[in-house]
């Protein structure tokens, strides 16, 4: 009997550089997730996850508001680009930008961010990258971590999809904790899109149930 493969076209949405890209990459080049990356979309013609992809021959493009003259146009560029790859999952990886509600709303469910602390505590708007490792030494807590999430129309507030954690110790700053953190990013995201892609992340309104593996 052939057995069942499983794969589904992804894309990624990345500003910065891209190390969380990069893990997703490798965890399709080792086989532990059945995906491809069809396309990388960024708002920073300069950022390090289009170089990667440059470099691995996946379609990159940079995509910004500033680039039309109307929400309309530009929303209907990211849809197009999607489309014309059958994209089914979209991956957040260090994206700075809301997505548009027009996208969330045809991909309902089926675009997940990763948050470098463990919501709903240290996100929102203004709460990316060092910033929320700043906070979260500010206020004195003892454990922070990753959170994986479904995307909605408000700021790192949809269905939580997976959270690890991760201890902040005494003589962290914002950059060793960030360090920390991104190494179990790394890890989970991969993670967490194996459950997606394998039908295993079940969405009852705001919670999130995962199938059992067995
Ligand atoms: C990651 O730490 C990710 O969690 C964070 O940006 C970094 C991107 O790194 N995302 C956010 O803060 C979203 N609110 P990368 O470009 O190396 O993957």
């Amino acid at each position: 009997m052939k057995a069942l493969i499983i794969s589904m076209n992804i894309a990624v949405f990345a500003s910065g550089r891209g190390s969380n890209l990069m893990a997703i990459l490798k965890a399709i080049e080792e086989g532990r997730l059945k995906a491809r990356v069809v396309v990388v979309i960024s708002n920073n013609s300069s950022s390090g996850a289009l170089e990667i992809a440059r470099s691995k021959g996946i379609d990159a493009l940079h995509i910004s508001r500033s680039q039309f003259s109307s929400d309309r146009e530009y929303v209907d560029k990211i849809l197009s680009e999607l489309r014309k790859r059958n994209v089914e999952l979209v991956v957040l990886a260090g994206y700075m930008k809301k997505i548009p509600a027009e996208v969330v709303s045809e991909y309902r469910n089926r675009i997940l961010n990763i948050h470098p602390a463990l919501l709903p505590s240290f996100g929102g708007q203004g709460m990316y990258g060092i910033n929320v490792h700043k906070a979260v030494i500010e206020s004195g807590v003892k454990i922070t971590g990753v959170t994986v999430h479904i995307v909605d129309e408000e700021y790192d507030h949809g269905p939580i999809v997976l959270q690890k954690a991760v201890e902040v110790k005494d003589d962290d700053t914002p950059e060793t904790l960030a360090e920390r953190v991104l190494k179990v990013e790394h890890e989970v995201y991969p993670e967490a899109i194996r459950l997606f892609v394998e039908g295993k992340v079940n969405v009852f309104g705001r919670k999130v149930i995962i199938k059992n593996e067995n």
